[in-house]
C-alpha cells in the first residue's frame, strides 16, 4: 500500500465513530444527503432505484477520507485501464471486457460483443421458428458463473412468459440432473452446455450423461440438440457440437461476470431478445453512470466506501444480503461468488479480505437468522432490496404487509430498544443499506446486476486486489482429479475416507 492511502486509513481509523442516532440528530439533512437514485431508460421515460445509506455509518467525514482513499488507490486509473480493454486482470496477462458485452467500453470489443450477440440472436430467433421443431424445454448445463447468472435472471424474469421452460443443472450429484430429466420431455428438449473453459468436469460429465438421456428416450440424433456457450469454440466442435450452434464469447470476459454474453443465452430463448435486450441496457446505464461519476457521486463506489467501513474499520467478517422479493430470491448466491471469487483474497494493501457474503430471502429470513443480527455479538452491515411494485397479482395486502417488514426491519435495527431486561433489550445502532426498485424488470435486473459488479471492482481497487483471477479455487480441483490415483499422497485421514467410500 502507498503511504498516501496508509495515511488516510489512519485518518479513518481516528475518525469519532457516533451513532447513528446521532448522526441523524447532527444533520437534518442526511437522507437528503445519503438517498441517492440510481436511473435507467425504461418505455420512454426512466426508471430507477434509491439507494439509501442514510442507517449506515457514513457521515461527511468519512466520505471525504474514502474519497481521499480512492484517489491514492487508483481509482480513475483503474477505471479507465477497465473500460479501455487493458490487462487490468495482470495475474492472467488479459483484460476484463464484461462491460463491452452490454456495448460499453473499448471500441473495437464493443464491436465484437455486437457482432457475436448477432449471431446468438440469430440462433434464439431461429430456434423461435421452429427450425429444430417443438423446442419446449432446455436443460441449461454449467456452474458457477455459467450457471448463477442464468438462474438468476430466470428465477427473477421468466415465472410467468417463459416462451421455453430453463430448467438450470450445476451439481455433479446426480440428483440434479435427474430432477430435471424428470421434467423434460426428451422430445422437445435442447441442451445447453455452458463452460468457458469447456472442460469443467461436472459441466462435461451432466452433458455427457444429457446426450446419453436423449439417445436413450427415441431422439436420433442428440448433439443436434445441443447448443454450445464458451469462450473455447474448437473445444465444442472438438466434443462434437456443429459449430453453427456454438455460440463463442470473448475470453476477457470472465465466469462470473458472463451473463451479458452467450452464456445469456437460455435468458434469450426463455424470454425473448427484447427482454434480454433490455436487460443489457439497463446494467449499461448503470454502466455509463459508474464512468462519468466521480467520489461519493459515484454510486458503486460510495456501496464501496461503506463496505470498507464496516469490514476494515469495524472488523465485521460478513455483509448480509435480503432481498424482500421472491424473484430475487437467488440474488445472494449470485453475489456470493461475484464478491468472495472476486475479492476473497489476501489486499496488497493490507487489511481483511472481502467479507463473507450470505443472505435469503424476506420476510422468510426474519424468522429464522435476524434474532442474531438484532441481538447477536456479531456487527453484520445489512443490504435490503426490494421493489415498489409487486410481482404478484394477489390482494395489495402482501406486498404492502412485505415492504413494511422489509423497513421496519431496518428501522429496528437502527433504533433498537432499551428494556431493563437483559433479553429484551436491543441495543440498535446496526447498520442497514436499501435499495428500493420501482419495478423489478429485465432492465431493473441488468442494473441491479451490474451496480455489484461495479461495487466489487470499487472495492478491489480500495483494497488493492485483482478481483478478475480466481486461482484459489484451483488446488481443490486439482487434488480431487487425483482421487483414486495409483501413488497419491493425501493425508492420512483424507486416505481414510477415500478408502472408506470405496474410492480407490
Ligand atoms: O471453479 C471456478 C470457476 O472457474 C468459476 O470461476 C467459473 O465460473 C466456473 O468455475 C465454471 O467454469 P467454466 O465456465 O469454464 O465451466
Amino acid at each position: 500500500m502507498n503511504d498516501a492511502a496508509k495515511d488516510i486509513w489512519g485518518e479513518l481509523e481516528r475518525l469519532p465513530r457516533p451513532p447513528l442516532r446521532d448522526l441523524f440528530a447532527a444533520d437534518p439533512a442526511r437522507v437528503e444527503q445519503l438517498v441517492q437514485r440510481l436511473e435507467w431508460p425504461a418505455d420512454g421515460g426512466m426508471a430507477g432505484m434509491l439507494c439509501d445509506w442514510s442507517k449506515t455509518h457514513l457521515d461527511d467525514a468519512h466520505l471525504a477520507a474514502f474519497e481521499r482513499l480512492a484517489q491514492a488507490m487508483g481509482f480513475a486509473e483503474r477505471r479507465r485501464a477497465l473500460l479501455a480493454g487493458e490487462r487490468v486482470n495482470a495475474s492472467e496477462g488479459r483484460a476484463a471486457e464484461h462491460l463491452a458485452q452490454r456495448g460499453t467500453g473499448h471500441e473495437a470489443s464493443v464491436e465484437e460483443a455486437t457482432a457475436l450477440h448477432q449471431r446468438m440472436r440469430l440462433l434464439v430467433e431461429a430456434i423461435h421458428q421452429g427450425a429444430l421443431g417443438e423446442v419446449r424445454h432446455l436443460i441449461h448445463i454449467g456452474i458457477g458463473g455459467s450457471a448463477l447468472g442464468p438462474a438468476l435472471a430466470i428465477d427473477a424474469l421468466a415465472r410467468d412468459l417463459a416462451l421455453v421452460n430453463v430448467h438450470i443443472v450445476s451439481n455433479i450429484d446426480g440428483l440434479a440432473l435427474e430432477a430435471a430429466f424428470a421434467a423434460c420431455d426428451p422430445a422437445t428438449t435442447l441442451i445447453a452446455v455452458a463452460s468457458k473453459t469447456f472442460t469443467t468436469i461436472e459441466t462435461m460429465t451432466n452433458a455427457a450423461s444429457a446426450l446419453r438421456w436423449l439417445g436413450d428416450n427415441g431422439v436420433a440424433d442428440p448433439y443436434g440438440r445441443v447448443v454450445a456457450l464458451t469462450a473455447a469454440p474448437d473445444k465444442a466442435v472438438a466434443w462434437g457440437v456443429d459449430e453453427t450452434r456454438v455460440l463463442p464469447f470473448p475470453e476477457t470476459v470472465g465466469g462470473r461476470y458472463s451473463l451479458w454474453s452467450s452464456i445469456g443465452f437460455p435468458v434469450a430463448l426463455a424470454l425473448g431478445w427484447d427482454e434480454f435486450a433490455a436487460m443489457l441496457a439497463g446494467a449499461r446505464a448503470v454502466d455509463e453512470h459508474f464512468a462519468t461519476s466521480d467520489g461519493r457521486a459515484n454510486l458503486p463506489l460510495r456501496a464501496a466506501f461503506a463496505d470498507q467501513l464496516y469490514a476494515r474499520l469495524r472488523g465485521c467478517q460478513t455483509r448480509a444480503v435480503f432481498a424482500y422479493d421472491e424473484r430475487l430470491r437467488l440474488f445472494p448466491a449470485y453475489l456470493q461468488q461475484l464478491e468472495m471469487e472476486s475479492n476473497g483474497k489476501p489486499p496488497v494493501a493490507g487489511g481483511p479480505t472481502a467479507p463473507i457474503t450470505w443472505g435469503g430471502v424476506g420476510t422468510d429470513a426474519q424468522h429464522a437468522v435476524f434474532q442474531l443480527l438484532h441481538q447477536g455479538t456479531h456487527l453484520v452491515p445489512v443490504d435490503f432490496i426490494a421493489s415498489i411494485a409487486p410481482g404478484d397479482a394477489l390482494d395489495p395486502a402482501h406486498h404492502r404487509i412485505l415492504l413494511a417488514n422489509c423497513f421496519a426491519q431496518g428501522a429496528a435495527l437502527m433504533a433498537g430498544e432499551i428494556s431493563s431486561d437483559p433479553v429484551r433489550a436491543f441495543v440498535g445502532n446496526r447498520p442497514s443499506t436499501t435499495f428500493l426498485l420501482d419495478d423489478l424488470d429485465a432492465a431493473a435486473l441488468g442494473a441491479l446486476t451490474a451496480f455489484h459488479e461495479h461495487r466489487t471492482f470499487a472495492n478491489a481497487v480500495l483494497s488493492g486486489i485483482n478481483p478478475f483471477d480466481q486461482f484459489g479455487v484451483e488446488l481443490g480441483k486439482r487434488l480431487a482429479g487425483q482421487i483414486g490415483d495409483v501413488g497419491n499422497t493425501f493425508d492420512p485421514a483424507t486416505l481414510a475416507l477415500i478408502k472408506h467410500a470405496g474410492l480407490a
